[in-house]
């Protein structure tokens, strides 16, 4: 049994540590939103670096140029060659050339390689311009992340050699896989958002 004292005394002592803590909580508040009390209203600048997504229409894209040779040469002074192999194929990295799957294969057989099973080619270089090459991601300029595009549609026989892609020309490149994939369901509010699908 504890005596009176004691209890006081933890009492006090109770009380003692939740002053610091309320304390701080008030600090903190105000240093938040009001709303929920965390974060803060991100800068305009820091919106802009955040904001680089390319949707399907390329409409995002920034002005730029490249060609399928200035691809064939960034490949192997960026690095890229070094983990997807010298061709493509035969590195660590995954495969960026498909497999000879045979005349009139379906693009899937392919493999999974993104120039190839891409519905759009505005995702390639997105891909390319946001994760590439690993380790040094967001150092490629917009011409340097055009040729590489053009380089790895060539190398899939997406685009013909000599090929010149820029911020208007590659939205129109028809993917060979662009009616190949199948539609997902309008989702509504409480449904399932596939049928089978447990969330
Ligand atoms: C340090 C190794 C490394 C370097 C250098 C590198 N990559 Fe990659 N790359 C990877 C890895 C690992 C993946 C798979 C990432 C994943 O699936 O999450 C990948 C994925 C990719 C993909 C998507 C493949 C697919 O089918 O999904 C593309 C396209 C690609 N890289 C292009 C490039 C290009 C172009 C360069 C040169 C500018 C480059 N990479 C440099 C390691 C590397």
């Amino acid at each position: 049994m504890r005596s009176a004292k004691q209890w006081i005394a933890l009492k006090t002592l109770r009380t003692l540590l939740l002053v610091p803590i309320l304390v701080a909580g008030v600090v903190s508040v105000q240093a938040q939103s009001p709303l929920y009390g965390v974060g803060r209203t991100p800068t305009a600048n820091e919106i802009r670096l955040w904001d680089i997504a390319i949707g399907p229409k390329g409409e995002e894209l920034p002005v730029g140029n490249g060609s399928v040779d200035m691809g064939s040469e960034l490949y192997l002074s960026k690095g890229c060659a070094g983990c997807h192999g010298t061709l493509g194929n035969g590195g660590m990295a995954p495969r960026l050339i498909k497999r000879d799957a045979g005349p009139n294969a379906d693009p899937w057989d392919y493999g999974r390689v993104l120039p190839i099973r891409s519905p759009y080619a505005t995702t390639v270089w997105d891909y390319i311009n946001r994760a590439m090459p690993l380790g040094a991601e967001g150092t490629l300029t917009a011409d340097e992340v055009y040729s590489l595009t053009a380089y790895l549609f060539f190398l899939n026989d997406v685009v013909e050699d000599g090929t010149e892609l820029n911020e208007k020309t590659l939205p129109q490149i028809q993917m060979p896989n662009r009616t190949n994939w199948e539609q997902v369901p309008d989702w509504l509010p409480g449904q399932p958002r596939l049928e089978g699908y447990p969330y």
